[in-house]
């Protein structure tokens, strides 16, 4: 089925390749994903941190960072295509086309591919990426949520480019992205139903409003405490309003064991006690199943994936995937090591991190380990009234 849709996807690119008009991308000048947060401090390596809550979050926000969010949300979205029914996806195929030469989708794509040399990832040209990309954004989400719904909250949102392209697909919605960091591009002319807020999750909320769906990527790292805040959202949905989790535990695996002994895996442990060290349960996606349940969402689903570290499988879809996780892997060593590791943390000396650092990354490297770390979607719903009384909660695992 996956070779199928994607000679869909070539014919179609060919059709739209006939049109000179719209093959012309050089004309796009690339999505502006870097977005400087005024109120940051630059370290001594020239990275750039949030400066909101010092210290609170492990990644900087840079032009660098930046880039590797908006691939790793190339990414997710992929993944989420891929879990889906192959039937349900080829229906996708023809929604995608209509995306097709959208302005924001193909330079925000040409923009990542010029700067990562990603030419050659998903297919060899550039304009099947496009295409790919057009599905991908279609892919934002697994649960059941119907129509636009009106109040969207997306939490530690990044570059926000989850919560501009939901906001594009659903456009009656409202969408508000928070985060720690103000770096979010000014989309108000072309998606003028999408916001953003500089806010901290584990502090008070103040929202106006009820939600109908929140959503939170990629912030396993980021709380004290995850059932706090999944108790929050639960107070600020509304009745029968959805939760839904993209993320992934931090236990590197393989399928074949390959991972086991290597500098990676030694480098995934000191990175997960330096996390507890801090109060940070890197293993939390894990959990989020029972902290769901725990603070009263129903139909609770939780979807099991393997986010692919690397390039190293040796088929498509999938070695692609893994070319744009991989920029990921590469920063998140690189940049995580000496606030988990060092000072603060495990409190390792400088010279005994720098080794370990460059094994690991090698090892990212290396096509032979057979590196990923667990993915978890999980989403739930917020019952209605006379739910609560009633019935007890139905949940449910699926693994991929
Ligand atoms: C790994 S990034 C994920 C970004 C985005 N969700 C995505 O998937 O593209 C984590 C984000 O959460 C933000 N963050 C960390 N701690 C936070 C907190 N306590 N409250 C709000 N945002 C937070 C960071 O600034 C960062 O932008």
């Amino acid at each position: 089925m996956e070779s199928q849709t994607n000679t869909q996807i070539t014919e179609s690119t060919r059709a739209t390749l006939s049109d000179p008009a719209r093959t012309n991308f050089d004309n796009y000048s690339g999505h502006q994903s870097t977005v400087d947060d005024p109120d940051s401090r630059e370290d001594a390596e020239g990275r750039i941190w949030q400066n909101y809550r010092p210290d609170k979050y492990f990644l900087p926000n840079d032009s660098t960072e930046q880039d590797r969010l908006n691939l790793i949300h190339r990414a997710f979205c992929l993944q989420l295509y891929l879990l889906q029914d192959p039937v349900e996806r080829s229906h996708k195929v023809e929604d995608a086309l209509l995306l097709y030469d959208d302005p924001y989708c193909l330079s925000s794509m040409l923009g990542f591919a010029k700067r990562w040399k990603l030419h050659g990832a998903f297919h060899s040209t550039i304009h099947e990426v496009a295409c790919l990309e057009a599905i991908a954004k279609l892919s934002l989400r697994s649960a059941p949520i119907k129509g636009d719904p009106p109040r969207v909250l997306d939490i530690g949102t990044g570059t926000g480019i989850w919560a501009i392209e939901f906001a594009r697909c659903h456009p009656e919605s409202q969408v508000i992205g928070a985060d720690l960091s103000l770096i979010q591009p000014d989309v108000s002319a072309t998606v003028p139903n999408v916001s953003f807020v500089r806010a901290d999750a584990e502090e008070e909320w103040m929202c106006g409003a009820p939600f109908d769906l929140v959503h939170a990527r990629l912030m396993f790292s980021c709380y004290v405490s995850h059932r706090d805040v999944i108790k929050r959202v639960f107070d600020n949905l509304n009745p029968g309003g959805w939760i839904e989790y993209q993320d992934n535990s931090f236990s590197i695996d393989s399928d074949d064991n390959s991972h086991r002994g290597t500098g990676l895996h030694q480098w995934g442990h000191l990175a997960q006690a330096g996390a507890a060290a801090k109060g940070r349960d890197f293993e939390a996606a894990r959990k989020f199943k029972d902290y769901f349940v725990e603070a009263g969402f129903v139909d609770v689903v939780e979807i099991r994936c393997k986010v692919i570290g690397s390039a190293w499988p040796s088929t498509e879809p999938e070695q692609s995937l893994g070319r744009y996780t991989s920029v990921s892997s590469f920063e998140v060593v690189k940049n995580v090591s000496r606030k988990l590791l060092g000072e603060g943390g495990l409190g390792l000396p400088e010279d005994v991190i720098q080794p370990i650092v460059a094994q690991a990354l090698k090892d990212v490297a290396d096509p032979n380990i057979h590196f990923y770390w667990p993915g978890y979607i999980v989403y739930g719903r917020k019952p209605f009234a006379h739910e609560i009384a009633s019935a007890p909660s139905s949940s449910g695992t699926a693994q991929h």
